[in-house]
């Protein structure tokens, strides 16, 4: 049955009066009404009933990609968080517009680092003359805002995501004596070992202390700096998750996201970004059997495609990333439905200033894979 689709879109609060078969045929009806006006790019971690409708799933350097390469679309519904569609409206091919279908969806890592506090930071490295003579990049994660990713462009730093962070580093460490790098700091110092920088030759920003709690010796001395920040959901999973599952399933290989803490990396088997993960998963012989430390709706929807292989969630509580899940059906339908009806919802719109310099700085990542 096909719904009518409403000239005028209803509020938000009517579309939670309606049934989940409602919803999901409202939604595939607006989908057909705007055709290829419409683009849905929807994350990994969101949940099935959203992702179900998505044109394209990925992480966050394939949708980056992918908005990237959308000319022919008016919209971009961006089914993620904000900082994603912040990065799609600045690698836009044309005028499109981005749409985020609840604008509550944020992320608390991206929340940990503002632009003002990384300026504060490198003024003071400058100052200590750990920014100037030693040649600091300024790498930050793509869970930043807008205006740090131009704040990157502007002093030849660079964006890096969890899928290119090693070929980054790679390339920016034989560019520069030390890297700066926000706001993860698992995912900066599990990079870091991978090119087996010391641990003591990596330390921590904490933006509340006057040096971020180090000496200018300290800073002076060291490779890697990383931002205090980190990502709540990943946080969940501790060390003796690990070794709790390999007491409970003899032959298990556990595999994490790289936001995921040392302790918890170290004694897992493999780790990287979603993509790897389910590229993991996908060519893993039947049979085989995983322990997942990353968010939980991704993991369930492992579980159901591969019924031949025994899969679990790492921690046996919820690591549900709240702010994903905040993109309902019923904002997925009024976003659309609005559209159909000629209105603009949720428009996420970057300045063309700040746009300009965080495009150098995304642009540099493109580049790199
Ligand atoms: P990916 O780059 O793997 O998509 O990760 C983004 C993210 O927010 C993970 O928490
Ligand atoms: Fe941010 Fe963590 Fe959620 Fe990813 S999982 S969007 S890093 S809070």
């Amino acid at each position: 049955m096909t719904y009518a689709v409403l000239e005028r879109a209803p509020a938000l609060e009517d579309y939670f009066g309606l049934s989940e078969r409602e919803l999901a045929e409202r939604i595939e009806s607006a989908r057909r009404s705007l055709g290829s006006r419409v683009v849905i790019l929807g994350h990994h971690y969101q949940r099935d009933d959203v992702v179900c409708h998505a044109d394209y799933t990925g992480d966050s350097f394939k949708l980056c990609r992918l908005a990237a390469a959308r000319p022919e679309a008016d919209y971009i519904v961006f089914c993620g968080v904000h900082f994603m569609a912040e990065s799609a409206d600045i690698l836009k091919p044309g005028d499109q517009k981005v749409v985020l279908p609840d604008l509550g969806a944020g992320c608390s890592m991206a929340d940990m680092a503002t632009a003002e506090q990384v300026e504060d930071a490198w003024d003071q490295l400058r100052e200590i003359g750990a920014a100037g003579d030693f040649k600091v990049m300024p790498i930050t994660y793509m869970n930043s805002s807008a205006a740090i990713k131009a704040f990157c462009g502007r002093n030849n730093g660079v964006v890096c995501t969890s899928s290119n962070a090693v070929p980054l580093f790679d390339k920016s460490l034989k560019e520069a004596d030390k890297l700066f790098f926000f706001p993860d700091q698992h995912l900066g110092r599990n990079t870091g070992v991978k090119f087996r920088i010391p641990l003591d030759e990596m330390v921590v920003w904490d933006p509340s202390q006057e040096l971020g709690g180090n000496t200018a010796e300290g800073l002076r001395r060291a490779r890697l700096i990383l931002w205090k920040g980190h990502c709540s959901v990943h946080g969940r999973f501790r060390p003796w998750h690990v070794e709790q599952v390999r007491r409970q399933m003899p032959g298990v290989r556990v595999l994490v996201h790289p936001e995921c803490e040392r302790g918890v990396v170290e004694l897992s088997d493999l780790n990287g970004s979603t993509e790897f993960i389910i590229k993991t998963i996908g060519q893993a012989p039947a049979g085989s059997k995983w322990a997942i430390g990353t968010e939980v709706n991704l993991v369930n929807r492992l579980v159901k495609q591969h019924p031949d292989k025994e899969i679990r969630l790492l921690a046996p509580d919820l690591c549900m990333c709240a702010t994903m899940y905040r993109i309902a059906p019923q904002n997925l339908a009024w976003a659309l439905e609005s559209l159909v009806a000629g209105e603009v919802v949720n428009q996420i719109t970057v300045p063309e200033e700040t746009a300009r310099h965080a495009r150098v700085a995304l642009d540099r990542m493109l580049a790199i894979k």
